[in-house]
């Protein structure tokens, strides 16, 4: 039996819960302390979770006293950078809530401090451990040719009060990271150049950017299109986003559910105007996961950092996924100008 992992969490909102139920059924690890600004919910997880863990509302105190392997990060973007750094700075590996930082500034900063350090830092992308997900992303390899085009749709009327309500950028900062990360995932390429243009819409709950249009242009030319918006009432997408992606021989389709659909076309034929159409079909079914979503990433975070090698969503890979997201914000701001993924890592 090897020695559980000692873990602090800091920020007990929303999201703890989806960290707490799989951390609290592994043998490998034990939340030794809790934190947050406001010390009642550190108590409440506490409680609920019959963790017998120290709670508090200093991190520096609580890591000096606690001596903490990991420390979990699940604060609001902005207090992202803070905390990774003091966790970095003190010898603790880190595991964080998406998105890695709210600014490239502040995800140099941590990427510096973890090298530094020379303890992991890792981002939670819960996306990538779903079965559908890996169903729509095996269903691109061969049957539908050569990729040349992904398509993603995001529409949710979402009413959470709180910090996303005040942010600036809320949809590409807070939602969007999901599923650019999602296009970098199926796709298997990193990112060159992103347009995109972000509104408020009338009626909108936020202050600002609930909507947006982004295209984004992949290594080799693929392109990936996202429209979205979080104050979209009725109709809803899935939180997982509504998928085309067009290939050389046909496109596959995924509702962010359960439906995963592939329209494969017979070789076009000179003089045809459209190619025929082969009859449509369900990919083959998803393989077999014991550990989905966020029990799945805690999984393979917790996993590397035994095993000392990086995990998949470590920051380094991670960063490019959130240089999706700046361009898309830099474009946004100048017009929808072109914005070089160079220029920002
Ligand atoms: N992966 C996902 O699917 C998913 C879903 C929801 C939220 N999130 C992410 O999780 C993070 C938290 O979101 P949430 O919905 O739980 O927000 P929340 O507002 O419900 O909770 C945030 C908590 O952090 C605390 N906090 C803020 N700054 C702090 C600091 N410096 N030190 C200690 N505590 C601090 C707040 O008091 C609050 O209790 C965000 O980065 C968000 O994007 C991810």
């Amino acid at each position: 039996m090897t020695t559980p992992l000692r873990l602090l969490i800091t920020g007990c909102g929303g999201i703890a819960g989806a960290w707490l139920k799989p951390l609290a059924a592994r043998q490998d690890a034990r939340v030794v302390g809790l934190c947050d600004l406001d010390p009642a919910r550190a108590q409440a997880r506490n409680a609920e979770f019959t963790l017998g863990a120290e709670t508090g509302s200093d991190l520096a105190t609580m890591i000096d006293r606690l001596r903490p392997d990991v420390v979990i990060d699940l604060t609001i973007p902005d207090a992202h950078a803070e905390v990774a750094c003091l966790a970095l700075s003190k010898g603790c590996h880190v595991l964080a809530e998406k998105p890695l930082a709210a600014s490239m500034a502040d995800a140099r900063r941590i990427q510096a401090a973890a090298q530094a350090s020379g303890k992991t830092h890792a981002v939670m992308q819960n996306r990538r451990y779903l079965p559908q997900m890996l169903r729509f992303r095996d269903s691109l390899r061969g049957s539908i040719g050569n990729l040349a085009e992904v398509h993603a749709d995001f529409f949710i009327g979402a009413h959470f009060g709180g910090f996303r309500d005040q942010m600036q950028d809320v949809l590409i900062l807070d939602m969007a990271i999901h599923t650019f990360d999602q296009a970098r995932f199926l796709t298997g390429l990193d990112p060159v150049a992103v347009n995109a243009i972000a509104w408020n819409p009338n009626g909108s709950w936020y202050r600002h950017g609930a909507s947006a249009l982004v295209v984004v242009e992949m290594a080799g030319g693929l392109r990936f299109t996202y429209r979205g918006s979080w104050c979209s009432e009725g109709g809803n997408t899935s939180w997982e986003a509504s998928w085309r992606a067009i290939g050389t021989g046909g496109t596959a389709f995924w509702d962010g559910r359960e439906a995963v659909r592939v329209e494969a076309i017979e070789p076009w034929k000179p003089g045809q105007f459209m190619a025929t159409a082969r009859p449509a079909i369900d990919a083959p079914p998803a393989p077999a996961m014991e550990l989905q979503s966020h029990a799945g990433c805690i999984d393979e975070m917790l996993t590397a950092i035994r095993a000392g090698r990086q995990p998949q969503t470590c920051g380094a890979d991670n960063i490019k996924s959130l240089a999706m997201v700046h361009a898309a914000i830099a474009s946004a701001d100048a017009g929808g100008a072109r914005v070089k993924i160079s220029a920002l890592i």
